[in-house]
C-alpha cells in the first residue's frame, strides 16, 4: 500500500505528538514563509539546492517552482514516512531519509557542493555533536558564494537555543541578515539568510 501524507494540520500534529522535539511544529509553514526561504535560489543556471527537514513539503513545493526543472534538489528528512512520500510526490526531488549531519557524505557521493541550503530544522537538530555545530557542517558543504536560509519563530527567538543558533550562523558565515517578520505564518517567523561560508 502506498503511504499517504496529508499536508493538513492533523498530519503534523500526529507526528508532533509522537516526536515533539524532532517535528518541532504543530503545522506546516505557510507559502509566505516559503517564498522568503527560497528567495536566494538563483533565477538562472543549474544550482544545487539542499533542503533540510522538508516535512510535508511546504518549502519543497516553492523550491521546485523556483527551479522549474533546472539544477538539482536534494532533500534530507529524518522521518522515514515523510521522506518516502516526498519522493513519490515530487519526482524531481532526491528525497533521502537521513540526518542532516550526513550532508557532507551525501554530497560527496554525488560529487557536488550545495549552492543554497534551505533549512526547516528544529533547535534539537542544531545541538553541537562531537564538538561541532550543525551550522559549521552545513557551511562546509556550501560553495564559496553559497547561502543558507533558516527560519525562527519570533516568539521564541530570544530563547537560549535560538540565540545560540544565530551565534553559530555569525561564526560560520561572512554575513547573516535577518528578514522582517513574516506575519502570515503560524506562528509568525523571521528568516535568517547567511551568505559566504568562512
Ligand atoms: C519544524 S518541521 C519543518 C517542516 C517543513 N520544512 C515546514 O516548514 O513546514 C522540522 C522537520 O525537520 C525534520 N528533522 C528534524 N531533525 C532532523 C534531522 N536531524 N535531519 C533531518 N531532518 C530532521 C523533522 O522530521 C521535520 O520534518
Amino acid at each position: 500500500m502506498t503511504s499517504s501524507v496529508q499536508s493538513g494540520p492533523w498530519e503534523f500534529l500526529r507526528e508532533f505528538v509522537k516526536s515533539p522535539t524532532t517535528t518541532a511544529a504543530v503545522g506546516p509553514s505557510s507559502r509566505h514563509l516559503a517564498a522568503e526561504m527560497v528567495a536566494p535560489i538563483p533565477g538562472k543556471g543549474d544550482p544545487v539546492v539542499v533542503e533540510l527537514g522538508p516535512g510535508t513539503g511546504a518549502f519543497t513545493e516553492a523550491i521546485q517552482r523556483r527551479l522549474d526543472g533546472r539544477g538539482r534538489h536534494l532533500a534530507l528528512e529524518l522521518n522515514a514516512r515523510w521522506a518516502e512520500v516526498l519522493g513519490e510526490k515530487y519526482p524531481g526531488v532526491e528525497a533521502v531519509c537521513a540526518d542532516a549531519r550526513e550532508l557532507p557524505d551525501l554530497l560527496a557521493e554525488r560529487g557536488v557542493r550545495a549552492d543554497v541550503v534551505v533549512s526547516g530544522l528544529p533547535w534539537a537538530a542544531h545541538a553541537a555533536r562531537d564538538g561541532r555545530t550543525l551550522v559549521s557542517v552545513i557551511a562546509e558543504s556550501l560553495t564559496e558564494n553559497g547561502a543558507l536560509t533558516q527560519f525562527a519563530y519570533t516568539a521564541t527567538r530570544w530563547a537560549p537555543p535560538a540565540r545560540r543558533q544565530l551565534g553559530d550562523l555569525r561564526a560560520s558565515f561572512d554575513e547573516t541578515v535577518i528578514s522582517r517578520t513574516v506575519w502570515r505564518n503560524l506562528p509568525p517567523a523571521v528568516v535568517y539568510l547567511a551568505r559566504r561560508p568562512r
